[in-house]
């Protein structure tokens, strides 16, 4: 066994730092050559929601989440983040880096660098100075209980402290929307209940907007709305 920590420190009843991105995707649609991986897929989410989407394995869920979060474009339809359609900026990957936060299905740590470095990468974008970075690396690492996991490689961690750098990493640049794909896929039922306090409890703290994508039952019930993906159409659960 290895020892608990604490996933996040105690606080009080700070308000959020700041709101959450107003989510409207209108009718979008999305081939790949034959396959319509989505088809004329609606959804809103407004600030500070929290929505979870289901559906069978290739239903289209990681599409849908790759589109709002401007990694794919529609092939047809529009995606608005706080009224404005990604693709329409100046710089996509600036705008979706100051927006967006993706905790991605397989975490994407890079294997060589340690999990600070990793999340310093994530930094490099946004033009921080490097110790700057280093120490901003270390608060997330501290925000989700990993502190002490720091000079890890990705090889030296569980999946689920894995799993909690790759969250640490997605916050790095204080999304105002956090996607996850299957962020407890492929943890134990007890993991994953830490990781979804932790989304909760950053979610109250961050105002974040959540779009969560998971079989788990556990995060539908936490969720303010439950959508379900079948074969590519969207529908909203009763
Ligand atoms: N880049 C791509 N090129 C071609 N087909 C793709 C591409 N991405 C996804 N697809 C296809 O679109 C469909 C939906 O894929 P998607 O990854 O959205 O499913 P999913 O619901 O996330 O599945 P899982 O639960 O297994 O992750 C699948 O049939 C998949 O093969
Ligand atoms: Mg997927």
């Amino acid at each position: 066994m290895t020892q608990t920590q604490p996933i996040a420190p105690p606080r009080g009843t700070e308000a959020p730092r700041r709101t959450g991105a107003s989510v409207e995707v209108d009718h979008v649609s999305r081939r790949y050559g034959a396959v319509t991986a989505l088809q004329d897929a609606s959804l809103r989410a407004a600030p500070g929601e929290m929505v979870a989407v289901t559906g069978h394995s290739a239903s289209g869920k990681s599409t849908l989440l790759n589109l709002i979060g401007g990694l794919d474009q529609p092939s047809s339809g529009s995606v608005l983040i706080d009224g404005t359609e990604i693709w329409r900026e100046p710089d996509v990957a600036r705008h979706r880096r100051e927006l967006v936060g993706f905790v991605f299905q397989q975490h994407f740590l890079l294997a060589d660098l340690t999990a600070r470095a990793n999340i310093e990468v994530a930094l490099i974008g946004a033009g921080m100075p490097r110790a700057r970075r280093r120490a901003r690396a270390l608060e997330l690492l501290g925000e989700v209980g990993l502190a002490h996991r720091g000079e890890h490689q990705p090889g030296q961690l569980s999946g689920g402290e894995r799993q909690r750098v790759a969250l640490a990493r997605a916050l790095a640049n204080e999304p105002r929307l956090l996607l996850a794909d299957e962020p407890t896929g492929a943890l134990d039922t007890a993991t994953s209940q830490r990781i979804l306090d932790l989304l909760g409890e950053l979610r109250a703290r961050r105002g974040m907007t959540l779009i969560i994508v998971s079989y788990d039952e556990q995060v539908g019930e936490r969720a303010d709305r439950m959508l379900t993906v079948t074969d590519g159409v969207l529908t909203a659960n009763q």
